[in-house]
């Protein structure tokens, strides 16, 4: 949360980059947006409250145009409601500094007083100016060494960071930066030397970056960066190469970052499955996991948070169903700070778009405390998830910009199927038969995702929502595989739309639930081909005759005729239908924001990645 740049330029000013930047990284925070340029002799700021097009604004009526050296931040606050004052970069040293601050300085209130008592007037309400002024009073006695100052300033902090100063030193304008959790990485451009918290701001300027580790401090200068270690030992990281286009960003002609990346997903599933599918021999090839790294798997124990949960919950049933390894699935926020217990030869296994969400990877470092190997599914190249993990299948799903997940989900379900099968077929539970069946399957979905997407169905999707979009409350259903698209749908409408709605196991509903159906809710029923289909379809009876509005999604045409609405997606085996079931729950919830109004990109009190608890 927070997305963090900077760049010391050799001659070109550098406010386009800063903004530049912060443009790809406002889905990291979009509370209030700011700058800091040194001029040389002087820093200037500007920072206000909303989105970086105030920012703009603020910018055009200023003349802020000098200086090559600066840092930026969007915010997603913390400590210290949304407002200018607590908007990033904070100055410190009387004025001679600049700071932006991704993260939470958990002690900050006792720092606040100790610096206080020194004399230190404070401007804003933030943890994180704490960290301004801390530093500015070391780097005041530290003769000028910035390295020896954010050390002994850190020293100080509890609380987890990714932070960068901007500054003066003997050869000019610098930035000194510093990293314990949340991401940071730097990259050596044609014109300068690049920060960011995200990797998608460094692209523009080059495609080898470099990821800090967590203790590193980093020092970038016109003409490069140089890092050091917890220990204060200069260090190499090795660059990394990322083969994503910059542009992918961009939304180009359509209107929203979601549209756009829900009707990629037809490329996304190819990108990510077709290429390792071998169906001549009934297998798929994921390296790293051969038979001898799979058969002695006893148990699978999935990690993560809010979508990418989802996903891991569609993952176990297809584990179990294909490989016979039993699997469980829990909240990476829970699972670490319970004391879980897990059998010998566990495979912990995290699924995650950004591979920075904080509980996601504190739940897989309990996981290999516990002696656990871990297998990350995770769509970010170079990401901590990735560089931490044992085992990784990667997504290929390009850059998600949207901060309601969709192409990312999809390329996960079907990462986790790919995982099922390798699993099923080294553990010999899996024929070569059957996994051909399911192989057949999802080279089909390409073309079946297609048809869910089409212009005409688009428009059958937005007439359903506007049927929808003034109920009270939504309460979606499934069975089995389908149940975790019930939740999925439920969780994608309310997080952009702001109304409520509830995922709920269609075999639950006698348990509560349905007390609330009436006239002004929809029942969004999320049905398969299989075995359940005749309960889900009782399921769905049973509210109508209650007076509920059904919304019939799914290839069962006798719940269809039950519906109010429908959408029909093309028949497919069970395990494979949460990939075609989800796409029409998407654009439903797509539609009713749009058509309530809603900021779909940003939507309120959120972000697209969480790096802090
Ligand atoms: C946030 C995002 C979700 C995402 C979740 C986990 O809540 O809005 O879209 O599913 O974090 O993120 P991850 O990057 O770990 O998949």
């Amino acid at each position: 949360m927070c997305g963090i740049v900077g760049a010391v330029r050799r001659s070109e000013p550098v406010l386009s980059a800063l903004i530049e930047g912060l443009r790809v990284l406002e889905y990291r925070g979009y509370d209030s947006a700011g700058v800091a340029v040194h001029t040389g002799e002087e820093v200037l700021l500007c920072k206000k409250q909303g989105r970086l097009a105030n920012l703009e604004a603020a910018l055009a009526a200023s003349s802020f145009a000098a200086g090559s050296a600066g840092i930026g931040h969007t915010r997603w606050a913390t400590h210290g409601p949304p407002s200018d004052a607590n908007a990033h970069p904070h100055l410190a040293g009387g004025g001679q500094l600049a700071m932006v601050h991704n993260g939470i300085i958990e002690n900050h209130q006792d720092l606040r007083v100790q610096l206080l008592e020194k004399g230190v007037e404070f401007a804003s309400q933030t943890d994180s100016e704490v960290l301004a002024h801390l530093f500015a009073v070391e780097f005041a006695a530290a003769d000028g060494d910035a390295r020896a100052a954010l050390r002994a300033a850190l020293a100080q902090v509890d609380g987890y960071y990714a932070v960068a100063f901007l500054l003066s030193t003997e050869s000019g304008p610098a930035i000194i930066c510093a990293r314990q959790g949340p991401p940071l990485v730097v990259a050596q451009g044609p014109g300068g030397t690049y920060l960011g918290s995200d990797l998608l701001a460094l692209l523009p300027h080059s495609s080898d970056v470099v990821f800090l580790e967590d203790g590193d401090i980093g020092v970038l200068t016109a003409d490069g960066f140089e890092l050091f270690d917890a220990d204060g030992n200069p260090v190499e990281r090795a660059p990394k190469e990322i083969d994503w286009d910059p542009t992918e960003a961009n939304k180009g002609p359509w209107p929203h970052h979601m549209l756009k990346e829900i009707h990629e997903q037809p490329d996304v599933l190819a990108r990510t499955v077709f290429d390792r599918m071998d169906e001549q021999a009934g297998d798929v090839v994921l390296p790293g996991l051969e038979d001898e790294a799979l058969r002695s798997v006893q148990r699978v124990q999935v990690v993560a948070c809010g979508t990418a949960l989802h996903a891991g919950w569609v993952t176990r049933y297809a584990i179990e169903e294909l490989a016979r390894v039993p699997v469980d699935v829990e909240f990476a926020s829970e699972f670490r700070y319970r004391n879980p217990v897990l059998v010998e030869d566990t495979l912990a296994l995290a699924l995650t778009q950004s591979g920075e969400t904080a509980d996601t990877l504190a739940a897989t470092r309990l996981c290999r405390e516990l002696g656990a190997r871990v297998l990350a599914i995770c769509n970010v190249q170079g990401a901590s998830q990735v560089r931490e993990a044992d085992h990784v299948i990667m997504t290929h799903a390009g850059p998600e910009i949207g901060v309601a997940s969709t192409k990312a989900f999809t390329a996960q379900v079907a990462a986790g199927i790919l995982l099922a099968i390798r699993l099923g077929r080294a553990n010999g539970a899996l024929s070569a038969e059957r996994a051909r069946e399911v192989l057949h399957g999802l080279r089909s979905l390409r073309f079946q995702m297609e048809q869910l997407l089409t212009r005409e169905k688009c428009e059958h999707m937005r007439s359903v929502a506007r049927n929808h979009a003034a109920a009270k409350g939504f309460l979606f259903i499934g069975r089995g595989i389908n149940f975790p698209i019930a939740l999925e749908g439920a969780l994608k409408l309310k997080e952009i739309s702001y109304v409520h709605a509830e995922g709920y196991a269609a075999g639950e509903m006698k348990h509560g639930p349905i007390a609330l159906i009436d006239p002004g809710m929809t029942i969004v029923s999320v049905n398969a081909p299989s075995p359940l289909a005749d309960k889900m379809r009782s399921n769905v009876e049973q509210v109508q005759a209650r007076g509920g509005v059904v919304f019939s999604v799914g290839s069962d045409q006798a719940t269809h005729d039950l519906a109010r609405d429908v959408c029909s997606v093309p028949p497919t085996l069970e395990i494979l239908s949460p990939l075609l079931n989800v796409i029409p729950l998407q654009l439903f919830s797509y539609y009713i924001a749009d058509q309530r109004g809603c900021d779909i990109d940003k939507p309120r009190n959120l972000a697209k990645s969480v790096t802090v608890e």
